[in-house]
């Protein structure tokens, strides 16, 4: 949430200024500003909109100067306006920062402020109050200033600061908001993310929680929360620059929708190892350490607590552990039930998003072991977790996530194919098979993204409508969440999804002529309930677009309801039954019920990109979002 650049340097700090704050556009996009260092002090320029406006305004600034910070905007304290924008400056505007995260205190800052040094504020902001309360407490040493400021601070905060009477430094403090300096060429270089910095770096130092960083020309020192000076190692970033570029597609969310096979391959093929045997490089649990677990709890927030749903059946089903799932904001004022016996496990792909981390570290402080499945390599999720397994997606750029969802999915798999193991609950041949399954996916993966052409003429036959509905059982209901979730983020459509069996129990209410509603029918042992939920939906009216697995004609076997062999018999669904009962269908490869969601999710992102385009939004950048969550 919110963008971070910060040069020092030779000169050009206007030129890399703004190529950074593009490439972190997407953290936050409301408003933007820039403070550079020029012959006459400090020079601000702020405005509401996007890096082009402020672009257009800094126009005549000279280029030359050595060192600045920006900011791109998401608000939080006081909405979108110049006034609001970052830099803040204290009272004279010898002091200029850039601020991401939230100060919880700043009203009694504010009022201490006011009464003390006669502050005069100009903005809603909280970020202005840090400004002045580092002015206040300014004496000729920025490093010195922005400590004392820091001890007084609640709250999170990734700072950059800079004052008019030293040209050669930028200070830089952190807590719970995500910052890293990078290590150039005779110039260094502080950012909130890696994206920013990769045109120009790809040594970096990650700052830690409570630590500030004094950066000039020639170094960047690290001093913890003490002021005495850090050792730290660098970070070398292996992804490309290329990684966090379009590459011909129209939006990032295409790119990475298409990036899905490539993704789940990687993540997949790493894990596997001789006969096929899951290697979980960074997590240490043993068969000892899961038998003494007696409950599972997955914590995550919006897609990635999606993902967590469907690990929730499969750590269940496969391992036979009991798994509790909740959101993280919810979790961590809840007063749960966790103890030394749980295992905790958190997903989130920035790794930054401020409710997750203070779920996990509520777990922490309950005891329990914390393993963490993330895409952002040295994030705070990472850093703070016993055990990480990374999801290798490579970046993620669009707001709205697509493979990160899926890469997350495939860890779940193997996490709970590993536990499974450990705990001997499932034998050769069903994990074999299993095993296979997941193998078979990205190629199946890429047989979806094939078929976009159909996805898009059916976009266009459905992207008026202003409400839609998504239905599921089983592991569809969860996928039928994330359908939801993201054409609602992309395409303001109203969306809403429920599962199935539950439609009757009152939203069924809101069904009527024209309503249009999605219908997840890959799960074969429930496919007989979903055609009767189709049915009563279809009897008020609604349009049903069903989405089921191409099964071959000859297909047709008998299943068993249990995966132990016993229970009712039901038929393997066959090719072509939906269409009886849908209005249209989407067909995704056949495969076993429980990796469906791997593929049932591909045509529901590209339907969302594809109604969005449609009603002509900002896909990459939709309205009121951010890609990471640093504020509660
Ligand atoms: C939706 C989306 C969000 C994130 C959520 C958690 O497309 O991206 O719902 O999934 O904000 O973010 P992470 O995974 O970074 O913790």
């Amino acid at each position: 949430m919110c963008g971070i650049v910060g040069y020092i340097g030779s000169g050009g700090a206007k030129d890399v200024i703004i190529d950074g704050l593009r490439r972190l556009e997407y953290r936050g996009y409301d408003s933007a500003g820039i403070a550079l260092m020029t012959d006459g002090g400090l020079t601000v320029r702020k405005t509401i909109g996007r890096i082009d406006s402020l672009e257009a305004i800094i126009k005549d600034l000279d280029g030359s100067s050595h060192m600045g910070i920006g900011h791109t905007r998401w608000a939080t304290h006081g909405a979108p306006s110049d006034a609001n924008a970052h830099p803040h400056t204290n009272g004279d505007g010898s002091i200029a920062i850039v601020h991401n995260g939230i100060i919880e205190n700043y009203l009694e800052l504010k009022e201490w402020l006011i009464s003390e040094h006669g502050a005069v504020f100009r903005s809603e902001t909280d970020t202005e109050v840090a400004a002045h309360l580092i002015g206040a407490f300014y004496k000729g040493d920025l490093l010195d200033a922005v400590y004392e400021a820091a001890a007084k601070m609640r709250g999170a905060y990734a700072i950059g600061a800079m004052a008019a009477s030293e040209p050669d430094r930028i200070v830089a403090v952190r807590k719970d908001a995500p910052l890293i300096a990078g290590i150039g060429d005779d110039c260094n270089f502080l950012a909130s993310d890696i994206p920013a910095l990769l045109k120009y770096v790809r040594t970096i130092y990650l700052i830690e929680n409570n630590e500030t960083a004094l950066i000039t020309r020639s170094g960047v020192t690290i001093y913890d929360g003490n002021r005495r000076e850090v050792k730290r190692d660098v970070f070398h970033v292996n992804w490309d620059a290329d990684a966090a570029e379009k590459e011909g597609y129209d939006h990032f969310m295409l790119k990475e929708i298409h990036e899905q096979p490539k993704g789940v391959f990687e993540t997949l093929d790493r894990r596997l190892g001789k006969g096929d045997e899951i290697k979980l490089d960074g997590i240490s649990l043993t068969r000892e350490d899961l038998l003494a677990i007696d409950r599972v709890y997955i914590v995550a927030c919006g897609t990635a607590y999606h993902a967590g749903l469907v690990g929730k059946r499969l750590i269940e089903g496969f391992a036979g552990l009991p798994v509790e799932t909740d959101i993280a904001s919810e979790f961590r004022y809840r007063d749960p039930c966790v103890n030394e016996k749980t295992l905790f496990i958190c997903i989130s792909q920035s790794g930054e998003t401020l409710d997750t981390l203070e779920a996990l570290r509520e777990a922490k402080r309950k005891g329990a072991r914390v393993l963490s499945v993330v895409n952002v390599v040295g994030s705070s999720v990472a850093r703070e977790s016993d055990d990480v397994f990374y999801t290798w997606a490579g970046p993620e750029i669009a707001v709205a996530s697509t493979k990160a969802y899926t890469t997350q999915l495939l860890c779940m798999y193997l996490i709970a194919l590993y536990m499974a193991r450990r705990l001997g609950r499932m034998g050769d041949e069903e994990y074999g098979r299993v095993v296979a399954e997941l193998k078979g996916i990205p190629d199946k993966m890429r047989a979806v993204l094939e078929s976009e052409g159909e996805i898009r003429d059916l976009a266009k036959s459905i992207y008026k409508n202003e409400s839609v509905f998504f239905i599921g059982r089983g592991m569809d209901a969860h996928v039928a969440l994330e359908g939801s979730l993201k054409l609602k983020e992309v395409s303001y459509i109203n969306s809403f999804a429920i599962a199935a069996g539950e439609l009757k129990h009152g939203t069924i209410a809101l069904i009527e002529q024209g309503s249009l509603v999605f219908a997840l029918a890959t799960q074969d042992r429930l496919f007989d309930k979903m055609l009767s939920n189709i049915q009563e939906v279809k009897a008020r009216g609604a349009k049903v677009i069903g989405l089921a697995k191409q099964a071959a004609e000859d297909d047709v076997k008998l299943f068993r309801r249990s995966r132990h062999g016993k229970g009712e018999p039901y038929r393997k669904q066959e090719s072509g039954y939906l269409d009886r009962s849908a209005d249209e269908t989407i067909y995704v490869p056949d495969c076993a019920d429980e990796v469906a969601p791997l593929l049932a999710v591909l045509p529901l992102q590209l339907l969302a990109y594809h109604i969005a385009k449609l009603r002509g939004c900002d896909i990459d950048k939709p309205k009121n979002l951010a890609k990471s969550v640093t504020v509660e």
